[in-house]
């Protein structure tokens, strides 16, 4: 992480410090608090709006260094356009704005959250601050020197300003938690696979045992134990032991049925004998994102203490070519007991997820299965990196993950399934095949894994374009994104607690 951020909120009497962001509406009103703060600099921002052409349209800003009058370094103002037209993810990105607005070499900045219509709900601040969390991140653990004029605050305090401190306190400890969850799967996505190998990473996933998740390990003689041939054969030209990491969070009732998370852990994908290209191969360090929001997602609902039984699974592999990697033409039996002949062993992580997703399913006979993967190229070709793919059995959940998407800002596109796609599939060896053909690629990897999940209501997000490398954004200037895990906390809440 970058100089950590120190979040605090405080009455809007506080004399403000450091940097001061101002909101301001379109035709340049501002709230009454926001007015009294720059009284004293007289018709100073005035003139400034006018010479710079300013009016206040969402998204744009003006920034006024050393302004006269204020006995600041810095005074920003953000436009937020139509204050009556902004939805709770307009806030987030408003505190994306606003953090971003803040020079990263500033120890410390205010933020008065004050419109011209008066009352910010306490809601609708907390959305801000969740906004200024998730654009402070970033991933410096390996930088160790800065260039000149490139200097970083070793901790930057940012207090944002509001009318009911307790009652913005209270919905931002929500919204904190799920941020924490967000910034640990970007840590992992980012963190290169010589550090997150499987074991690593199975260790990092224990460190939700403070926050009262129980986790268990399985390791490659457990999972021998339980047929799971799939995920091993991926991984068994690997120097690094694969794991599966079982996560429970029991925040419902004690004898309901869990949701069930499950997510694509391939710490480095080189393709394995079927090798890839050279060319951008390093971002294969990536293909665990899956897995990486799915421990990010475990820990959001473990600190808000979510009221829900949650399961989240994650198949962890090294996929390596190697004397005794797996070859094209092997067949593997699955722990479902259904046979998959390997075309390619660079579509090894779907081989992974169906025996995680099997494994889920027998055991905890969860309400619904969503499984997260950077599966497929062909996603990225379909959707570009703004939506994920998203394939269902049943409509019911397909329709509320579109719209927990929408309503966060984090979207997904249904694509098709049917008997057509799947019997491209069908292998003249095995039960199936691990590949489908150049055609639908991102619908026969979805294919595969319907086969293994039964009757069981499930969802596959397919986030190759979406969970590392994705354009950057007021909220993310990171390379992994940790998409998902504000997704499946929203649909969690929305749905399936209490
Ligand atoms: N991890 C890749 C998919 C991927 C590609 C993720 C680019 C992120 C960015 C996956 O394991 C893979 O290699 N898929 C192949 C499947 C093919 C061999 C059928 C692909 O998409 O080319
Ligand atoms: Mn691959
Ligand atoms: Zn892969």
């Amino acid at each position: 992480m970058s100089g950590a951020l120190k979040l605090e909120f405080a009455p809007l009497a506080t004399r403000p410090r450091g940097v001061l962001v101002l909101f301001c509406e379109e035709g340049l009103k501002f709230g009454s608090a926001a007015r009294r703060v720059i009284e004293p600099t007289g018709d100073l921002v005035m003139r400034a709006a006018a010479a710079d052409r300013f009016k206040g349209k969402n998204g744009s800003a003006l920034d006024l260094v050393a302004p006269p009058g204020l006995d600041l370094p810095r005074l920003v103002i953000v436009g937020v356009g139509k204050g009556r037209d902004l939805k709770p993810r307009d806030f987030v990105k408003l505190g994306g704005l606003a953090m971003g607005k803040i020079p990263a070499a500033a120890s410390e900045a205010t933020i008065v959250a004050d419109l011209a219509g008066g009352g910010i709900k306490p809601d609708q601040v907390a959305d801000i601050a969740l906004g200024v969390r998730l654009r402070a991140y970033a991933f410096e653990r390996y930088k160790t020197k800065r260039k000149e004029g490139e200097e970083r605050a070793a901790e930057v305090k940012v207090t944002i300003l509001v009318a009911g401190v307790a009652a913005v306190q209270k919905a931002s400890a929500v919204r904190e938690a799920v941020a924490s969850g967000v910034l640990i799967a970007r840590d992992l996505v980012n963190e290169p696979a010589n550090v997150l190998y499987p074991e690593e990473f199975a260790r990092r996933a224990g460190n939700l045992k403070k926050l009262g998740v129980a986790v268990d390990v399985l390791d490659i003689k457990e999972m021998k134990k339980l047929g799971m041939n799939a995920l091993l054969g991926v991984g068994q030209g690997s120097e690094h032991e694969s794991r599966t990491v079982i996560m429970r969070w029991n925040g419902g009732k004690r004898s309901a049925a869990p949701v069930a998370f499950i997510g694509k852990g391939v710490c480095f994908d080189t393709g394995g004998i079927s090798i890839k290209p050279a060319q951008s191969m390093e971002d294969m360090k990536g293909d665990m994102a899956g897995a990486a929001c799915v421990v990010g997602l475990m820990h959001a609902l473990a600190a808000r203490k979510a009221k829900v039984n949650a399961v989240g699974a994650i198949g962890l592999v090294e996929n390596m070519p190697d004397g005794r990697a797996q070859r094209p033409g092997d067949i593997v039996t699955t722990m479902s007991g259904q046979t998959i002949e390997i075309i390619n062993t660079d579509a090894e992580g779907r081989l992974v997820l169906a025996d995680v997703l099997h494994y889920v399913n027998k055991r905890f006979k969860p309400r619904f299965m969503v499984d997260l993967a950077t599966l497929t190229g062909a996603i990225i070709v379909a959707l570009g990196q703004e939506y994920a793919g998203l394939f269902a059995n049943d409509d019911k959940l397909a329709d509320r993950l579109v719209k927990a998407g929408n309503e966060i800002g984090e979207r997904v596109w249904r694509m098709p399934l049917g008997p057509e796609y799947d019997k491209l599939i069908d292998s003249k060896f095995a039960d199936m095949k691990n590949t489908g053909g150049r055609y639908g690629g991102a619908i026969t990897a979805a294919q595969l894994l319907q086969r293994f999940v039964d009757k069981t209501p499930w969802a596959h997000l397919d986030i190759a374009g979406t969970g590392m490398g994705s354009p950057q954004t007021d909220i993310n200037k990171s390379w992994g994104s940790g998409f998902g895990v504000r997704l499946l906390d929203r649909l969690v809440a929305d749905y399936y607690e209490k």
